[in-house]
């Protein structure tokens, strides 16, 4: 480990800082560059760029590895609740009983939807889809929710961010509701969070909904798994947006408009599309070959990863997951065999190889959702659900850290230099 770096630029040496984390690679600190030389860096898509520094969550994508403030993902899925996880994220330690008992009981009392907002939904068209809902309507709490708006008080952004992770699955449910033209479901908070929203998603007023509990804590697990992934495209979007000073609700808004790509959070959904299009395990080699061609813009969805060079380790769990969830629902899904075969023959492709794509969280994520009932549309939005806990850890974090700035990234002009206005009747 070395303290700083030497670089010659515009003609000067600067011996630039050198960062070290608890853990991962040290960064160079650029912030009195372009001061001390007029030079800025070149970094699109930052991938190499370390835009700010964070405790919550590590991920090793050589090694495989996620951490939740310290804890591996794989433990965190098999031995915790989305519950256990969200407190994790947003106070840094595990809680005890009595924290757990009272976050729980904290999250089940924000639940309910000002009455007002449920008119919002109305103003949709019934094929609207779920995200396009999401975005509208999390951003209008902040039209709703004035007592949390003071940013600069600790207490009002913790009640912020409870009322996001509590109202989300409202919100969710709501959307899936009114496209298929069912009656909207109040809450019901004698149930778990996650029990809460497949009742709220599935039930309907005319008969009790009894939650299964297998597919219960397969619905927590997937939660769980999506809960937070450092400084993705959609947390560095809340990030930014946060980075103004802006109502907490708009900028989840924000992350969810960028989560709805389909090289983000709209994966899962592509996924299983492209599953079900391959549809039998003969078609899997056309769909390889035109994943490698690099004239088809065609790529193998749920496959590849910014930062994982290795297997994602919530895809482990989620391939896990998927068997259990066939099993009790007594559900076959061709689906499942095409992409366990498909997985097959890519991790023994020198293509996939050679560029290390390995299947990633939305690989199999589809399949059980799909099991559950869940219309493919409405994946993504189960994503942004979950996502919530860690936007809001991540904007908590941004706030209280006194080194943080408006994000302001500069760029590289190539655009035309400075020239004379020409008047319209001169313009040939
Ligand atoms: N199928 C075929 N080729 C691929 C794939 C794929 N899924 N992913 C990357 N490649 C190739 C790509 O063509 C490029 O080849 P070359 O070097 O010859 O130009 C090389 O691998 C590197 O790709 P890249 O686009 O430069 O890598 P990136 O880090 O910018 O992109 C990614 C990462 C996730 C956007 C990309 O792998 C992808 O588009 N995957 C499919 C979409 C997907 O599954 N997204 C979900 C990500 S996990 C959930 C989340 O965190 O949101």
């Amino acid at each position: 480990m070395t303290d700083s770096v030497k670089l010659n630029a515009a003609g000067k040496d600067l011996d630039l800082k050198v960062m070290s984390g608890s853990v991962g690679p040290d960064v160079i600190d650029i912030r009195k560059l372009y001061a001390q030389t007029g030079m800025f860096t070149y970094d699109p898509g930052f991938t190499s760029t370390a835009s700010c520094d964070s405790a919550i969550t590590y991920i090793d994508g050589d090694e495989g590895v996620l951490l939740h403030r310290g804890y591996p993902i794989g433990q965190l899925a098999e031995k915790s609740s989305f519950m256990e996880v969200s407190y994790l994220l947003l106070n840094g330690e595990l809680p005890n009983k009595s924290e757990l008992d009272g976050f729980t009981h904290t999250i089940t009392r924000h639940t309910m939807l000002h009455e007002q907002l449920a008119s919002f939904f109305r103003g949709f068209r019934r094929d609207a889809h779920p995200m396009a809902i999401m975005c509208g309507v999390v951003g209008a709490l902040s039209a709703f929710y004035h007592d949390s708006a003071d940013i600069t008080d600790p207490q009002q952004r913790m009640i912020a961010s409870h009322r996001l992770i509590a109202k989300m699955p409202t919100i969710a449910a709501m959307a899936y509701k009114y496209s298929v033209g069912q009656p909207f479901l109040y809450p019901d908070n004698s149930l778990s969070y996650t029990g809460n929203f497949l009742r709220m998603t599935f039930g309907v007023p005319a008969e009790e909904y009894v939650v299964n509990p297998i597919v219960e804590r397969a619905m927590d697990r997937i939660f769980i798994l999506h809960a937070d992934h450092e400084q993705n495209a959609s947390t560095s979007t809340v990030r930014l947006a946060g980075s103004s000073g802006a109502n907490p609700f708009a900028c989840i808004a924000a992350g969810i408009a960028c989560l709805w790509g389909p090289a983000h959070g709209g994966a899962n959904e592509a996924a299983l599309n492209m599953l079900r299009e391959i549809g039998t395990v003969d078609r899997i080699p056309e769909y390889i070959a035109r994943a490698k061609d690099k004239n088809d813009p065609f790529r193998l969805m749920g496959f590849g990863h910014r930062v994982y060079k290795n297997y994602d380790p919530r895809a482990t769990v989620m391939q896990q997951t998927v068997r259990e969830v066939l099993g009790e629902l007594g559900v076959t899904d061709p689906v499942f065999d095409v992409a366990l075969k498909l997985e097959e023959m890519a991790l023994n492709d020198p293509y996939f190889i050679e560029k290390k794509l390995f299947p990633n969280v939305d690989f199999y994520s589809g399949v059980i959702l799909s099991a559950i009932g869940f219309p493919t549309t409405m994946f993504t939005a189960l994503f942004a659900l979950a996502r919530t806990v860690g936007w809001v850890a991540q904007w908590n974090e941004m706030i209280s850290d006194p080194e943080q700035k408006i994000g302001r990234p500069r760029q590289l002009y190539t655009g035309p230099t400075q020239r004379d206005f020409v008047p319209l009747a001169d313009r040939s």
